[in-house]
């Protein structure tokens, strides 16, 4: 794929993420209420990879590239762990004038061990979970997941198959979580491995 056709996608994929988050967010009247609110909001992105998805949710929950607005005060933190894509996301979304992006090169299974986490966040996200890549990891990150949720907290997760995103689902649940809501998304851009494509579902989660 070139360049251009790559971007091309990027843009469409990130309009689609915003138009589905927007639409499964209206189902939870918690989830709407914290995204219509000015209160401090604490974002964690968690195995963001290298994050393309940064801007687009900084802006569904409420900060805008536009230095005029008026912006909650927000942090976001991404980390995953590996160091090429996260220094790639820092390239791209850390500057002076974007300080409240911050990007971690960690292991998501091991949160306690990073101070500059905070003790909660109000937004756990993750986009792709990957729970066919290594289920025991994958059940450990959802369990150190959950442990940083505020108690209102919501841990939003996106997934590229059917059955994947179920069985994440099931996992989630066993290590203390409750579904609010899932949904399918009906403009998810089909990729060439059969049954995969971005963004197929979104699911929305909170602590029991
Ligand atoms: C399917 S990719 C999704 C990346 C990105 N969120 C996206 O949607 O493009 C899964 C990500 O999980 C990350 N990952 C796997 N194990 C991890 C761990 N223990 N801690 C942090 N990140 C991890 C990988 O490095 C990879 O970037």
């Amino acid at each position: 794929m070139d360049h251009s056709t790559h971007l091309r996608f990027l843009d469409e994929d990130m309009r689609r993420l915003e138009t589905l988050i927007a639409h499964a967010a209206r189902a939870d009247a918690g989830l709407q209420r914290k995204i219509s609110s000015k209160e401090n909001f604490q974002l964690l992105n968690l195995a963001c990879g290298a994050c393309n998805e940064a801007k687009t949710l900084a802006k569904v929950f409420g900060i805008s590239d536009r230095a005029n607005e008026e912006n909650r005060n927000m942090k976001f933190i991404g980390l995953d762990v590996r160091d090429r894509e996260i220094a790639e996301a820092t390239a791209r979304f850390r500057s002076d004038s974007n300080s409240q992006f911050e990007f971690i090169n960690g292991d998501a299974t091991k949160l306690e061990k990073y101070r500059e986490l905070s003790d909660s966040f109000d937004i756990i996200f993750m986009r792709h979970q990957n729970l066919w890549n290594g289920k025991r990891t994958w059940e450990e990150i959802y369990h150190k997941a959950l442990e940083k949720l505020s108690p209102s907290g919501r841990l939003i997760i996106t997934s590229y198959f059917d059955r994947e995103h179920e069985q994440a689902i099931e996992v989630i649940k066993n290590q203390g979580g409750q579904l609010l809501v899932t949904e399918a998304n009906k403009d998810s851009r089909k990729l060439p491995f059969n049954g995969k494509s971005v963004d197929r579902h979104l699911a929305i989660l909170k602590r029991k």
